[in-house]
């Protein structure tokens, strides 16, 4: 059986976790192969809201089996504050839920330098020591989840990391250095919690492949804020396209044959770096609201704009989209006018075509011939620009607000 791969083609926060939940209820896998605890992911169901960091969107189908896969950071408490939380609400991950032995560990020194470092550069992160743990590891320097294994072994290498990393806190952002020791010991605390989820993954998903068994790869972060594709360097520090997927699980890229890419309606930006459709009026400001754009991690308020087709243009290319899927529909509802940007002026201004609005409430449509004709006219312009089919469209953040076109 072929694989899906469902990918956020914006900055992030499109509604990913919200469709990869809908989707797992016919899923045997879901894994996650890039980003860290930077991601939160909201789930609603039943009219209650779960905020997933790290662990796969699958996780409330009893039967689907949620994977962490090597490209991801790991932060094993934070991971271990998510399982206790799930499992509290009476979610099981006994024989359901793995992380590769290769995933690279964020320490407590990684977020000390992304806080560190960010108060002078601003790029605006999350704060959980992302870009200083995907440094290390590109460096080669990384402790991985399989070293807490290591007894012998784990508190030279730990001591070895966070005395560079003391010297890179001290001397460069003169802040005060952290305890090896006690970072040691805590991994040491953690180690036989997290024992039986530890696992090949990458001859996991290649059994399960061969097995036939449905497989969902689900990114965090968006396209926009790829390390090599996004807006540099305001982008996070992992592979967000396509491509990460095969990186960062072993999952070989001819096995995917379903690409969806996740766009909001709109668009939004947490934190710093460019944004040519930004909206600073009444539009914008209905966008925040009514779509109530705060960071599911930070909480941090999202900038909001216009959607902009011309930077889609050369994303779904790159990821080689198969279909989309659009978010927050709903949210556009009340606005007279719409605009989406589908060029740029030689001063890089953006070029807007206007549709107009729509002012009926949607949330309860569940076909394409049930919209206003002014919502259809927004869906069908996006489809013929990229040139690609609109599957799935969302109305309302309920697993069950979306329906198949
Ligand atoms: P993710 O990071 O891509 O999973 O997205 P987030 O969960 O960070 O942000 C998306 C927000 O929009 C969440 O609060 C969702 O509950 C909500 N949401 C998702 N789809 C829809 C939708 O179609 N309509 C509305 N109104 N909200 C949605
Ligand atoms: P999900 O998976 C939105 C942004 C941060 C910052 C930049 C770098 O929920 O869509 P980092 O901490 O990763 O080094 O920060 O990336 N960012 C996100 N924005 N959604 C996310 O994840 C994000 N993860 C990181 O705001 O601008
Ligand atoms: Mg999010």
């Amino acid at each position: 059986m072929s694989a899906t791969l469902i990918l956020g083609l914006q900055w992030g926060d499109e509604g990913k976790g919200k469709i990869v939940d809908a989707l797992s209820k016919d899923a045997d896998i879901v894994c996650r192969f890039q980003g860290g605890h930077n991601a939160g992911h909201t789930l609603k169901v039943n009219n209650e809201k779960k905020v997933l960091h790290l662990i796969p969107s699958g996780i409330l189908h009893p039967k689907t089996v949620c994977i962490i896969g090597n490209g991801v950071v790991l932060s094993l408490g934070s991971l271990l504050k998510e399982i206790a939380n799930l499992q509290e609400a009476g979610i099981k991950f006994t024989d359901r839920f793995y992380i590769s032995k290769n995933c690279s560990l964020i320490l407590d020194s990684h977020v000390a330098i992304d806080l560190a470092r960010d108060k002078q550069e601003g790029i605006g992160t999350t704060g959980r020591g992302i870009g200083p743990a995907y440094e290390d590891k590109v460096a080669r320097r990384s402790i991985r989840l399989e070293d807490i294994f290591e007894l012998s072994t784990l508190p030279s290498k730990v001591e070895k990391l966070v005395n560079y990393h003391n010297t890179v806190l001290q001397e460069v952002y003169k802040v005060n250095p952290l305890n090896a020791e006690n970072i040691t010991k805590e991994l040491l605390q953690q180690k036989d919690l997290l024992e039986p989820f530890v696992t090949d993954v990458t001859e996991f998903l290649k059994e399960s492949h061969i097995q036939g068994k449905r497989i969902i790869f689900e990114g965090a972060q968006g396209s926009m804020l790829d390390i090599d594709h996004g807006s540099y360097p305001y982008v996070t520090s992992s592979s967000t396209t396509a491509g990460g997927v095969v990186a960062g699980s072993g999952f070989g890229a001819q096995h995917i044959s379903r690409t969806i890419g996740i766009i909001k309606a709109y668009c939004t930006r947490v934190g710093s770096g460019p944004f040519p459709t930004e909206l600073f009026d009444d539009a914008g400001e209905h966008l925040a609201k009514v779509g109530n754009e705060f960071g599911s991690t930070t909480g941090r308020k999202r900038r909001c704009g216009w959607l902009d087709l011309k930077a889609l243009e050369q994303i779904v290319f790159t990821n080689s989209v198969t279909e989309l899927c659009i978010t927050k529909l709903d949210v556009l509802t009340g606005l007279k006018t719409l605009d989406v940007c589908v060029d740029y002026s030689n001063d890089n201004q953006p070029i807007y075509k206007s549709f107009t609005g729509w002012q009926q409430n949607i949330e309860s449509c569940k076909a394409f011939s049930e919209l206003p004709k002014t919502a259809q006219d927004y869906l069908s312009f996006i489809e013929e620009f990229l040139g690609i089919p609109i599957k799935i469209i969302s109305v309302g953040p309920e697993r069950e607000s979306a329906f198949l076109n």
